[in-house]
């Protein structure tokens, strides 16, 4: 029996990533997935390697912006009105934004993360929460990241976003483990994904490989992680063996962020 056979997932920032590559890996698990992203030619690209990867699995596309609340209570009321329920959640969608000194950084950019980071995530929560309340079950995982631990530097945004998504996930699982449902955030380190790959443009677009390099080479692994790693854990996370962990931050990046 696969884990997620008759399942019903959510997956936000599905159109690229470490959102595409969850997806993919719970399709291969046998989930009915709604898809969301604001990308919907992102979107289509990953119905296509859904496809190819799990012939079989349903998928419903939305396009929508996280960051709009009615437009999450509409993905939330698509994704009733088509499969019925929803098991599990994963709150991914993001972005890093630019990098910049705090006196720097700009307070319309430092919103703009905070919506979609902070604000998205919220929202995506008080809307599947209700719906996994009424069944008495359901596992969430929200995309925090190592920098929603530690800090990094000329991230004013994405850090207090991040870490705003660990304290949401450490209330929200206090309040709703008594429904039977599991609440945790991941703390990804660097995950080679498009993202990341900006970001490396951002420091020096010509020479973004040999940064990148430079880059991993205080991770105790010396490496980028892969998004089928991440794809790996959101899906342990999301099934039901894994539903009394609850409330923690899991980092997923090779060390780093233990190291001295
Ligand atoms: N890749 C990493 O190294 C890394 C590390 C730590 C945390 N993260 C987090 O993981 C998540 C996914 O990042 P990724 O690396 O896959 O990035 P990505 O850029 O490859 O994918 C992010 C997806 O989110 C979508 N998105 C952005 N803003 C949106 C919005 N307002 N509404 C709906 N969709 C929106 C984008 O269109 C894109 O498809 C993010 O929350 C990011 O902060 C990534």
């Amino acid at each position: 029996m696969k884990r997620f056979e008759n399942k019903v997932v959510i997956v936000t920032g599905a159109g690229s990533g470490l959102g595409r590559s969850s997806a993919i890996r719970l399709a291969q698990e046998g989930a009915k997935l709604s898809l969301v992203d604001l990308n919907e030619s992102g979107l289509q690209e990953t119905v296509a390697e859904i496809k190819k990867a799990a012939p079989q699995a349903e998928t419903l596309t939305i396009t929508a912006n996280v960051a709009n609340e009615k437009e999450v209570k509409n993905y939330v009321d698509q994704t009733v009105q088509t499969f019925g329920t929803i098991d599990g959640f994963f709150n991914n969608a993001g972005i890093e934004g630019k990098q910049n000194l705090t006196e720097d950084f700009g307070i319309d950019e430092f919103q703009k993360v905070i919506s979609i980071n902070l604000n998205g995530v919220f929202y995506g929560m008080k809307y599947v929460l209700a719906v996994m309340k009424g069944k008495g079950k359901g596992a969430i995982v929200n995309t925090a990241s190592v920098g929603g631990i530690r800090g990094v530097g000329n991230q004013s945004g994405y850090a207090a976003s991040k870490h705003g998504v660990v304290g949401l996930t450490r209330n929200s699982a206090i309040e709703y483990g008594q429904f039977g449902i599991s609440i945790k955030a991941i703390a990804p380190g660097a995950i080679m994904t498009p993202m990341v790959e900006g970001s490396l443009k951002q420091i020096d677009p010509e020479n973004w490989e040999e940064v990148g390099k430079a880059f991993v080479e205080p991770n105790p692994m010396k490496r980028f992680g892969k998004p089928e790693e991440v794809a790996a854990l959101v899906a342990f996370l999301l099934a039901e063996e894994s539903g009394f962990i609850n409330g923690v931050v899991i980092p997923i990046d090779g060390g780093q962020s233990y190291k001295y």
